[in-house]
């Protein structure tokens, strides 16, 4: 196989959705323009459900305009809100709702469903908030917000989502909010805040958000590449037998380059471009990755938050890397869009690979013999693009049974795929 050409990822999808809810909850009548926001299932939960509170999301467009309605701007939906297959609307937006002193209720499609979402209602609750899930952990979420209170909250499981949620909560409520984290998870959340004028402190795994005075201003945003949409295409280049692929402006935050940093450790040919700051503050930089004979990794607890996405992705890549590949400490894994523990050691073995299952993550054999037979996603667009980059490599032959799942966060992927493999 060859691959050729340059990628441009679509938007991130963490940012696409912040980028949303902040320029929402800016101050009444002040407009944001967000540049190049991902245009996918995920993030259209996203504005549907804001819509849905009364803000005036326009269609989407390469520079969306949006006019803020203010903190407490938010107005009762008549319907139930509708969060699709997004763990990230359905949490961030628990916080937001938290805090707004009427009645919503949150639901999902079927995966969506099964996820826990008890660890943010546990914070939120600590907060004031009343909440009722469904079996005490599930949606559909009600949420009866109103006043809050401050919060000290030291959070069990390593969750961007949850400690967004809280800041969310306590930049809406008007109270000082505090999240101890047991390992660093994606700051866009507080990267956000503290561009937008909040009174956001850092320490070693903790962040401390200040009650604000004002709404916070509007803002205008150019999304970054999405690394964890980015990560296939570096996957890809990598299993080629010949060729190069450069991806262009992809995010390159620390909290979610681990991906790349795994994949040179593997013995991946990826050469990181100089970084730029661009104006959302983060950097973004360009890889070029070239074809390269692997070998396994381990990868630890500290470094699963900065993959957390990617870990299918490099369980394939590892079904032919020399040696024997280790992830621990993964168990969020399991309570993903699908168990991508159990979905991708179920499909690695069905196209022939030799894995073991552990509680918190896998042990993958890397082998050289082909890998074939048809993967079963869930309807996890994850598990799709991963299993689709590793069909692509010579002498394989993978059939992904629901290729459409892919529209959650990469929509154009298949098209990207065969432009770069043609
Ligand atoms: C996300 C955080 C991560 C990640 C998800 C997006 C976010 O989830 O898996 O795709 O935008 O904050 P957790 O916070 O549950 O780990």
């Amino acid at each position: 196989m060859r691959v050729t050409g340059q990628v441009t990822v679509p938007g991130d999808k963490s940012i696409s959705h912040r980028a949303l809810m902040f320029a929402a909850l800016a101050q009444p009548g002040a407009t944001s323009v967000v540049r190049e926001i991902l245009d996918s299932a995920d993030v259209r939960s996203t504005a549907a459900v804001l819509r849905a509170l009364g803000v005036p999301i326009p269609s989407f467009s390469t520079a969306m305009t949006i006019t803020g309605v203010g903190r407490r701007g938010l107005a009762p939906a008549s319907v139930a809100l509708d969060c699709g297959n997004s763990g990230t609307t359905t949490r961030l937006m628990a916080g937001i709702l938290a805090a707004s002193p009427f009645r919503s209720i949150l639901v999902g499609d079927e995966s969506l469903s099964r996820r826990p979402m008890r660890r943010v209602a546990r914070p939120l609750e600590a907060m004031g908030a009343r909440i009722a899930l469904s079996a005490g952990d599930h949606l559909p979420m009600r949420i009866d917000g109103g006043a809050l209170s401050s919060l000290h909250w030291k959070s069990e499981t390593a969750s961007a989502q949850v400690k967004s949620a809280i800041l969310l909560a306590g930049l809406v409520g008007g109270v000082e909010v505090t999240v101890e984290e047991p390992s660093p998870t994606r700051d866009h959340t507080e990267r956000f805040l503290s561009a937008l004028g909040a009174s956001l402190m850092a320490a070693s795994g903790s962040v401390t958000l200040a009650p604000a005075a004002r709404d916070l201003a509007g803002f205008d945003l150019t999304v970054p590449g999405d690394p964890s949409s980015a990560a296939f295409f570096a996957g890809l280049a990598s299993l080629a037998d010949t060729g190069s692929l450069s991806l262009v402006n992809v995010l390159a935050s620390p909290t979610r380059d681990g991906f790349f940093r795994a994949l040179s450790a593997m013995g991946g040919a990826v050469a990181r471009g100089a970084p730029r700051t661009t104006d959302s503050g983060e950097e973004v930089t360009t890889y070029e990755v070239t074809p390269a004979r692997l070998r396994s990794v381990w990868v630890g607890p500290s470094e699963v938050p900065s993959m957390i996405d990617e870990l299918p992705l490099l369980a394939c890549l590892a079904a032919h890397a020399e040696g024997e590949t280790v992830i621990s400490g993964a168990e969020e894994l399991r309570v993903k869009e699908s168990d991508r523990i159990a979905t991708t050691v179920a499909n690695l073995r069905t196209v022939g690979a030799v894995v073991e299952e552990r509680p918190d993550g896998m042990v993958v054999v890397g082998s050289d013999a082909p890998l074939r037979g048809r993967i079963v996603t869930h309807g996890d667009h994850r598990i799709a693009m991963a299993f689709a980059i590793l069909g692509r490599r010579r002498g394989n032959a993978i059939e992904v049974d629901d290729p459409d799942c892919v529209a959650v966060s990469y929509p154009s992927f298949w098209r990207t795929l065969d432009e770069v493999t043609r």
